[in-house]
């Protein structure tokens, strides 16, 4: 009998920076295994490690002891396609929606023939519809996530990272993307490694919640969310399974609500 290997899975995994001659530990005998189409919240404190743990699954990082496995293959052999979702959209302000897209997508060497119709088809999931000829500079800061994020689906990746992406908007803005976020996932059922420190967030979109204390980063608990989709932000199910998250984050970060 053959089983499916998990879509990622770190196994004792440590990791060490050295500054100015002193070694320090950041990342303690991690564990876990992300199953394919899964979307997992890595919530933590600012420091405890949660973007050098995309950087290492993205094997932007390669300094570290333990196994990480993509598919069942070591990270550095895996071909998996993945993409890297940053803070702020790093689009290319010099160029229009349409050809930040097709750029992206002769990178990840799609035929050229399929670059409208994808272009079209995320620009819409996104609610962006129409804004092909617009410049980056023409659309607001919370259009540009999206405009990121629908680049980021078109060259269909089988992981796509993202680390905080929308820290930096209004809660009001952030609670539109992350629904447009959900339908997308939904429909092409990527597996997500999504970062956060919000716990309403991580509550909102994750399957489980990998919760992770500091100094050095370990993963203390990882808590399921059984919630049904979609979710509403409003519901008393959200409202109760965010605050036992959140008092949950609290005793484990050491932090005081
Ligand atoms: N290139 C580096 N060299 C030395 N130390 C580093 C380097 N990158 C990160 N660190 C240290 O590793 C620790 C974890 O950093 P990391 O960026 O992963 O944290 P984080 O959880 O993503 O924090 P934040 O929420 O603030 O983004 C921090 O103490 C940071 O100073
Ligand atoms: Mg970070």
């Amino acid at each position: 009998m053959t089983t499916t290997p998990y879509k990622i899975s770190f196994k004792n995994l440590n990791k060490s920076f050295t500054v100015n001659g002193s070694k320090k530990q950041i990342l303690r005998n991690i564990n876990f295994e992300v199953e394919t189409g899964e979307f997992i919240c890595l919530l933590g404190s600012s420091g405890c490690g949660k973007s050098t743990i995309l950087n290492l699954i993205s094997g932007l990082d390669k300094e570290y002891s333990g196994e990480i496995s993509i598919d069942g293959i070591p990270q550095a052999k895996s071909q998996a396609h993945l993409s890297y979702l940053f803070q702020e959209p790093r689009l290319l302000p010099w160029l229009t929606v349409e050809k930040n897209i097709h750029f992206a997508l002769e990178a990840a060497k799609v035929p050229k023939t399929e670059w409208k119709d994808r272009t079209e088809h995320y620009l819409d999931l996104v609610n962006l519809s129409g804004t092909e000829k617009h410049y980056i500079h023409q659309l607001s800061g919370g259009m540009q996530h999206r405009v990121s994020i629908a680049r980021a689906f078109s060259v269909n990746p089988e992981i796509l990272l993202m680390d905080e992406p929308f820290g930096a908007l209004d809660e009001l803005t952030a609670r539109d993307i992350r629904k447009s976020l959900l339908q997308l996932w939904q429909k092409d059922r990527k597996t997500v490694v999504f970062v956060t420190h919000n716990t309403l967030e991580a509550t909102y979109l994750a399957d489980r919640i990998f919760m992770m204390s500091s100094n050095p980063g370990e993963i203390d608990e990882i808590v399921p969310v059984s919630l049904s989709r979609p979710r509403e932000y409003e519901s008393d199910e959200l409202f109760q399974t965010n605050k036992q998250a959140m008092s949950r984050f609290v005793q484990i970060s050491g932090q005081l609500a």
